[in-house]
């Protein structure tokens, strides 16, 4: 019965032939995702390297209890510690920057401990739900920076106005009760980059701004009325945000004179009437955001002329008329959004419908033809015009694993022929 040595040692080779193919043809284990390795490589913030390691004397020992006090652990050498940045002072030496954060409920600011570390220049609150205190006059003489973020449960305008000596200030997500911004601002003369976001901060913005500002974020508040000469006197304003406020009235024709601004965003108010013309003035405008206003008019041509623009939106307003952009223009920008405008139109003999703008094409007197393409309209992802890139990626990402199954397949059936082939031989061996 047993069948001759040569013809076991053919079967055994096609009975591994399948093996052998499979296991060639499988991506090894599962494939590593590109997406997953950039978010493992972020290097979070690690700016607060320890400063000159060359300083052999040892941190001042009231503001070491002062640290223990706040709960930072202090057994390795604490300007070391990714939270602080010491000065390299003798005999002993000082920390000039602090940063808590995802402080623990017990946690709390002593007026004593932040005696005691009245050399700080910089300060950072994150995540700390401590009760604030008033701050020691040595360290708001000293203070320059301040950040608190999802810290100090509530704060006053007046608590805040009394950190004069300040040139960063940053408050986001913490609720700031005062009757306006001015509040906040009236002594703080030094003051360079200022933002009070997800405030809930309400009031106008303010009548008078000192000069030296480069940096304003108020977004995410319900400050309300119009936008006053006070911010477009500005012209050293780089960064303006006043998204998601109830301010309402035309954008001011001044607004061209804040010739530093790279970016500005009005978006979700209640402006209205036209796009000045004076933004065109702006050389260096990179960001522009007017979006979910009620802006009406046409769009001004002029835009297409600002070399620098790279994102636009326009979404959500009620510009009417052709859209006056070319395709070398769109193509230039990353981000482009018209779509929530029903009276605005592309001209189909100068952009291909392929474009996806969320527009309607015109009829010939450069109204929309109806209806809206309802796909595009309703879709709002597939309104916005942005770099294919990521299409493209998603798309190379899907080819990918198309072949993989495609081998696995043929594999799958080239074995079993093979083992129909080892069938059939036994067969023929067996009925013989
Ligand atoms: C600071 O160091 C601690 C542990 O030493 C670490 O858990 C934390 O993520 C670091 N924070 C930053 C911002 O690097
Ligand atoms: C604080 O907590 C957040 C989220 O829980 C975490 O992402 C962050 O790294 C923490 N920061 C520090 C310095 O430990
Ligand atoms: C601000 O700093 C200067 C010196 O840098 C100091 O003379 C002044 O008193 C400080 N202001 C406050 C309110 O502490
Ligand atoms: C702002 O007010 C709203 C409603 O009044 C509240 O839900 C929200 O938590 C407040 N935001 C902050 C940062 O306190
Ligand atoms: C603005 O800054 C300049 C120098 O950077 C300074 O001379 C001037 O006094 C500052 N203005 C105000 C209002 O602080
Ligand atoms: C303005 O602030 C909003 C909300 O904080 C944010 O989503 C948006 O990206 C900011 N715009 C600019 C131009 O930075
Ligand atoms: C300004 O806008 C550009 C283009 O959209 C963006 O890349 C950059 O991060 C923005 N800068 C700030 C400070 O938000
Ligand atoms: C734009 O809206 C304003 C009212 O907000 C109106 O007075 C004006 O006539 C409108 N302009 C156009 C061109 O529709
Ligand atoms: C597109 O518009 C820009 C600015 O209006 C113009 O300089 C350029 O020549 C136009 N390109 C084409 C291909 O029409
Ligand atoms: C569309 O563009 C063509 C060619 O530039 C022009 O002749 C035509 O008048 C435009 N149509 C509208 C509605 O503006």
């Amino acid at each position: 019965m047993t069948p001759p040595a040569p013809s076991l040692f053919i079967l055994l080779l096609l009975l591994l032939f399948p093996v052998i193919i499979t296991s060639a043809t499988l991506p090894p284990s599962p494939t590593p995702s590109p997406t997953s390795s950039p978010s493992h490589s972020s290097p979070s913030s690690s700016p607060s390297s320890p400063s000159p390691s060359s300083s052999s004397s040892s941190l001042d020992p009231k503001q070491l209890r002062a640290l223990q006090s706040l709960n930072i652990p202090t057994s390795k050498d604490p300007c070391s510690h990714n939270a602080t940045l010491c000065d390299s002072s003798k005999p002993f030496r000082h920390i000039i920057s602090l940063r808590l954060s995802n402080c623990s409920s017990y946690v709390a600011l002593s007026y004593t401990a932040l005696k005691s570390l009245s050399t700080l220049q910089s300060l950072q609150l994150l995540n700390c739900p401590v009760t604030p205190i008033r701050f020691p006059p040595e360290l708001i003489a000293s203070l320059r920076s301040f950040t608190c973020v999802k810290s100090l449960h509530k704060v006053s305008g007046v608590w805040l106005s009394r950190l004069e000596n300040l040139t960063d200030l940053t408050v986001s997500d913490v609720q700031v009760k005062t009757s306006g911004p001015y509040v906040i601002l009236g002594r703080m003369n030094k003051l360079r980059s200022l933002t009070v976001s997800r405030a809930n901060l309400t009031g106008n913005l303010p009548k008078y701004i000192h000069s030296n500002l480069t940096h304003i974020d108020f977004s995410g508040n319900q400050l309300k009325g119009s936008i006053p000469a006070s911010i477009t006197m500005l012209d050293g304003l780089e960064f303006l945000n006043l998204s998601s406020n109830a301010l309402h009235g035309e954008i001011p024709a001044s607004m061209g004179n804040l010739i530093s601004l790279k970016n500005l965003s009005l978006a979700s108010n209640s402006f209205s009437g036209p796009i000045p013309g004076s933004i065109s003035a702006i050389p260096g405008l990179v960001h522009m955001d007017l979006s979910s206003n009620q802006l009406n008019g046409t769009i001004p041509s002029f835009i297409s002329h600002m070399r620098n623009l790279k994102y636009l939106n326009l979404a959500n307003n009620n510009l009417r008329g052709v859209m006056p952009f070319n395709s070398s223009f769109i193509k230039k920008l990353t981000v482009l959004k018209l779509s929530g405008n029903s009276n605005l139109c592309y001209n189909h003999t100068v952009l291909s419908s392929k474009t996806k703008l969320g527009i309607a094409p015109c009829d010939k007197y450069g109204m929309p033809m109806s209806p809206p393409p309802a796909k595009e309209s309703s879709a709002d992802d597939s309104s916005d015009y942005s770099d294919s890139d990521e299409d493209d990626n998603s798309r190379k990402k899907e080819h990918h694993h198309g072949p993989n199954k495609v081998v696995l397949g043929v594999a799958i059936a080239l074995s079993s022929i093979v083992f129909l082939i080892i069938f059939l031989i036994l067969c023929s061996k067996c009925c013989r």
